[in-house]
This record gives structure tokens, C-alpha cells and sequence, in this order.
């Protein structure tokens, strides 16, 4: 499937697919124990480059994968967002995470809106699901403010699989039914 390469613009952010030079700071998020609390913990350099090729990988052969969030302000990475399927998921995924420096301005929100408006008319996605952990209110909160609701527990492929996670998620109906507004 061609790669489209397309970038969304929102009033703050655009989101494209990942490039080399945004490995610096997915490293260094790889590394900051806060971020990666609920995501399996820190990352060591190896794995972060294998993850980070995974996502251009999802790009290149399906065609969708997490998007690169850059600050139009000044132009740095500030994290990566949007859908995501790994092999054995449990459903068609937008996620979030964003370095520190990001957090607490709305950018998760307004970046996972317009991915998810992305992946509903574009991608033609029925519905989707958010994985989260059952302690991590930060991330249940941007789901919220999506619309989107708890389903209950879910389960992750392994190596994953001992990890307690809830689906989160929404239809496309309710998607378009209750627009999330990108900076709310
Ligand atoms: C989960 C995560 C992306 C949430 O980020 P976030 O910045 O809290 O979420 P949002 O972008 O929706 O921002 C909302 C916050 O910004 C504040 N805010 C400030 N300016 C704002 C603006 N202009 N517009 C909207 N909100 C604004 C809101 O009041 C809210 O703050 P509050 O949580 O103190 O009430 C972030 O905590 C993260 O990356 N965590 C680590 C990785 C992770 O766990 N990912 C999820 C895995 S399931």
C-alpha cells in the first residue's frame, strides 16, 4: 500500500508521519521514567529505535501509524499520536504520549482529534479504542474529553499480555455525533 505522507494542521500543531531527525526525542522519551510509567517502563536506546522504526514501518506498510506531533510555535517534537494496530490488538487504536514538557496544554487533545477525525474518513475506521491502564488518569481523562468511553478490561498481545489495561473507545457514530473540539 503507497504511503500517502499526509500532515494534518490543527491551530497549534501539525501531525505527519515520523522522520529521522524525531528519533532524538523519542529516544529521550524513551528514557524519562514518568512518561513510561504505564508503557512497560524506561526504554533502552535499542528498543527505542526498533520501536521507532515500527511506527515508520506501520506508515509504510499499512498505509496509517502514529503521527509525529510537531508545535508549530517553534517547531519541535513534542511526541506521537494517532492510530495504531500492532499485530494481535485488540482493536483499531488512537493513541497518545507526549514528552513532559508537553503535558498540561491540551496538545494531546487537539493532536488525537484531528487523528481521529483522520482515521474515521480516511482510514473509513468503524470505531476506536484507546488502551489504557486502569491507574492512569491522565491518559483516561484526554479519552474523556474525546467522548470516549470505558468499555471494561481488555488484553494486549504478549509480550503485553500480563499487563492490566482497560479499552477505552467510541463508534464513528458517536465520533460525529459529538465532535470533540480540538482545544476544549
Ligand atoms: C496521557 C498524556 C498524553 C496526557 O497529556 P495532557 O497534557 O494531560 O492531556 P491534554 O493535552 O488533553 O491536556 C489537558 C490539560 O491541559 C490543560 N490545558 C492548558 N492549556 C490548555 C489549552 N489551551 N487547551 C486545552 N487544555 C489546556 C487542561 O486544563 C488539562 O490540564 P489538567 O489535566 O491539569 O486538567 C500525557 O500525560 C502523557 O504523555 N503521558 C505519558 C504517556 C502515556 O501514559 N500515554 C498514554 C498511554 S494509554
Amino acid at each position: 500500500m503507497p504511503c500517502p505522507e499526509p500532515v494534518l494542521e490543527t491551530e497549534r500543531l501539525l501531525l505527519r508521519p515520523p522522520q529521522r531527525e524525531d528519533y532524538a526525542g523519542w529516544a529521550a522519551l524513551g528514557r524519562d521514567e514518568e512518561a513510561m510509567r504505564h508503557l512497560g517502563g524506561t526504554k533502552t536506546a535499542f528498543d527505542s529505535w526498533r520501536h521507532f522504526l515500527a511506527n515508520v514501518g506501520s506508515w509504510h506498510v499499512l498505509g496509517f501509524g502514529p503521527f509525529s506531533v510537531i508545535r508549530k510555535a517553534d517547531g519541535h517534537w513534542i511526541g506521537r499520536i494517532g492510530p495504531l494496530r500492532p499485530e494481535g490488538w485488540p482493536g483499531n487504536e488512537i493513541g497518545w504520549t507526549l514528552a513532559r514538557e508537553a503535558w498540561g496544554q491540551g496538545y494531546a487533545t487537539e493532536a488525537a482529534s484531528a487523528a481521529a477525525d483522520w482515521a474515521f474518513a480516511v482510514l473509513g475506521w468503524d470505531e476506536m479504542i484507546h488502551c489504557i491502564a486502569p491507574d492512569n488518569h491522565a491518559s483516561q481523562a484526554v479519552a474523556k474529553r474525546l467522548g470516549s468511553s470505558r468499555r471494561g478490561p481488555g488484553r494486549m498481545p504478549a509480550p503485553h499480555d500480563q499487563e492490566a489495561i482497560d479499552i477505552w473507545g467510541q463508534t464513528r457514530g458517536e465520533w460525529f455525533a459529538r465532535r470533540a473540539p480540538r482545544t476544549a
